[in-house]
């Protein structure tokens, strides 16, 4: 479990990118894990959970629920699933792109310097940069399928979008159950391939944790699952994490000439920018980035004469991107690796 009692080596000359940076040069690292949260892929549209007045759980009033976080509760979801489906349809994937710190993640493996992708996010943004599935750990499951909640059915993913893009109910063909996308629900356990995964933390000779809040749990306590030794870089407009007892959570003010945790202030983009630039990557991060955009869209651009006449082009739009995404992430499903 946690390393607590490990001791303490000095591993940054100073708590600053720069000096991690540098420790990623001289120790030739090969094994970093990247923790997310919703905070990388608020650039791309997709509200986070927490912030005060712009994420989801402050925007969920209309729904009178008994606590913004009962939206993705599995009890209130069987009792009433409508709120989850209204929420559903303003983030459903096929209508937003990765952000320049998705890219950032593929570039780490494009490098060969990516051990995994730890995501709480369930957008599916990752997969579409065309980072390996191989890398990528959903510990809250995505929208990339569903299944009926009474009797686990596998649902057919064209109709759940269909009915969540119109705010409704999908329902079980075989028994009529309520048909939920799986995501990991509070109340409900992380995928099994979250737990397969985590001795990855054990070899891991850097940690950068991007956009979340670490509210969640057991997400947020891996980062103090990392040897003591290993630096830990958190990239957040805000700064979380920090050690609630002796040894665990993150120790941003160096004392002692003890450095390993980095706290960058500041969005994602800003932070795997300015980390590129100083590794010498923005070029091919940048080039990356624009490339990728320009694919996806020309890949659902393309599809653009197939509208049917009088069809929405709105509705077409975010169908067309939406059968991007299905292309990419089936050809990803197809050949899952364990490892
Ligand atoms: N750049 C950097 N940080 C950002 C940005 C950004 N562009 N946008 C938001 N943030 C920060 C916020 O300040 C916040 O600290 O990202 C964090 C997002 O926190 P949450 O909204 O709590 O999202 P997350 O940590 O992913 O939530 C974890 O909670 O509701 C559950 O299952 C859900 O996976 C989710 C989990």
């Amino acid at each position: 479990m946690s390393k607590a009692n490990q001791t303490i080596k000095t591993v940054l000359k100073e708590p600053t990118l720069e000096s991690i940076v540098d420790y990623i040069k001289e120790k030739n690292v090969k094994k970093v894990i990247v923790m997310s949260g919703a905070g990388i892929s608020t650039a791309a549209g997709i509200p986070d959970f927490r912030s005060k007045d712009t994420g989801l759980y402050h925007n969920l009033q209309k729904f009178d629920l008994p606590y913004a976080e009962a939206v993705f509760d599995i009890d209130y979801f069987m009792e009433k699933p409508e709120p989850f489906y209204a929420l559903a349809k303003e983030i459903y994937p096929g209508q937003f792109l990765p952000t320049k710190t998705h890219y950032f993640i593929r570039l780490l493996q494009e490098k060969g310097m990516l051990l995994r992708n730890f995501t709480q996010n369930i957008d599916t943004l990752e997969r579409l940069t065309g980072l390996d599935q191989d890398y990528i750990i959903e510990a809250h499951g995505s929208f990339a399928s569903a299944s009926c909640t009474e009797c686990k059915e596998k649902a057919d993913s064209d109709m759940v979008r269909d009915h969540a893009l119109r705010g409704k109910v999908p329902k079980c063909e075989s028994c009529d159950g309520f048909i939920k996308p799986d995501i990991t629900f509070f109340g409900e356990n992380l995928p099994k391939r979250f737990y397969d995964n985590l001795s990855d933390f054990d070899d891991a000779d850097l940690l950068i944790v991007l956009g979340t809040s670490l509210q969640v749990q057991p997400f947020a306590s891996l980062i103090d699952e990392v040897p003591k030794s290993v630096p830990r870089l958190l990239i957040n407009k805000e700064m979380v994490g920090v050690q609630k007892s002796k040894g665990s959570g993150f120790d941003f003010k160096s004392k002692k000439g003890v450095h390993k945790d980095v706290y960058f202030s500041g969005t994602c983009d800003e932070g795997v920018t300015k980390l590129a630039e100083l590794l010498g990557w923005d070029k091919e991060l940048n080039k990356m980035y624009e490339k990728g955009t320009e694919k996806l869209k020309s890949q659902y651009v393309k599809e653009e004469t197939e509208i049917e006449p009088g069809q929405q082009k709105e509705d077409k739009e975010v169908d067309q991107l939406a059968d991007v995404l299905d292309k990419l992430t089936a050809e990803d499903s197809s050949t899952p690796k364990t490892t």
